[in-house]
């Protein structure tokens, strides 16, 4: 890897200070941990939790949420919000039913051509069921990236998007991909906040440009308009 040292010091971070004990990670399933990445889109974890037990007791497999009445699928993702995430959800299973032998693809392509699931979704679900080698870059990994390196620009414009999934990548582990994915989620929720992030705490700290420029409250570039 292009800078091995990033994932070692985060990794090592995340084995003391990660969380290790959410539901999707006891057994990592393709499927639970697919459900889990949908739920987390627009839902934080703690409130992600109890409804992610309720619809793997009811629906513990993707063949069980392929078969299952839309109405019911429906009532367990009622208070998650974002409905349009439990109706792609079903649409998905039904076509890996149809078209990848009742399982999720192990596949980028594959999976990002799904209903519901984009880039950054299919890597976290391929990195934390197979432990495949693909980066993520959600709003948390953006804001983490467009610090430590100091990449100015709304992350959101496709020039700064582009840059920041080439450095997503080169900091890429050669093993550990599932707690590696899983560690950048949990230092952009619980150190690299938005607003007043623990830097003392923080395992980059030596590296990171913001920090080291006094930027950190200017960066990432806020939407312009
Ligand atoms: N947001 C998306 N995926 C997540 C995960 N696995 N843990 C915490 N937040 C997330
Ligand atoms: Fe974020 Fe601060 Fe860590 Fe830089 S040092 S990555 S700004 S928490």
């Amino acid at each position: 890897p292009a800078d091995a040292g990033y994932a070692e010091r985060l990794l090592r971070w995340f084995d003391i200070n990660g969380r290790h004990d959410l539901p999707w990670q006891h057994p990592r399933t393709p499927y639970r941990v697919w459900l889990s990445e949908i739920m987390l889109q627009q839902t934080q974890v703690k409130t992600a939790i109890p409804y992610f037990e309720r619809f793997v007791a009811a629906l513990p497999t993707l063949p069980a949420l392929a078969a299952a009445p839309g109405d019911d699928v429906m009532a367990l993702w009622s208070g998650l919000g974002y409905y349009a995430r439990a109706r792609n959800l079903q649409a998905a299973a039904r076509r890996c039913m149809e078209q990848h032998g009742g399982e999720l693809p192990r596949d980028i392509d594959a999976l990002t051509a799904l209903p519901g699931i984009g880039r950054s979704t299919a890597a976290a679900i391929l990195s934390q069921a197979w432990g495949d080698r693909h980066a993520i870059l959600d709003g948390n990994v953006k804001r983490v990236l467009a610090r430590y390196h100091g990449i100015d620009g709304y992350p959101g414009q496709p020039a700064v998007e582009k840059q920041l999934w080439q450095r997503a990548e080169s900091h890429l582990p050669s093993a550990r991909m599932a707690d590696y994915t899983q560690a950048q989620m949990d230092l952009g929720a619980t150190l690299c906040t938005r607003a007043d992030p623990a830097c003392v705490l923080c395992p980059l700290q030596d590296d990171c440009v913001a920090r080291r420029e006094g930027r950190v409250a200017e960066l990432p570039t806020p939407k312009p308009g």
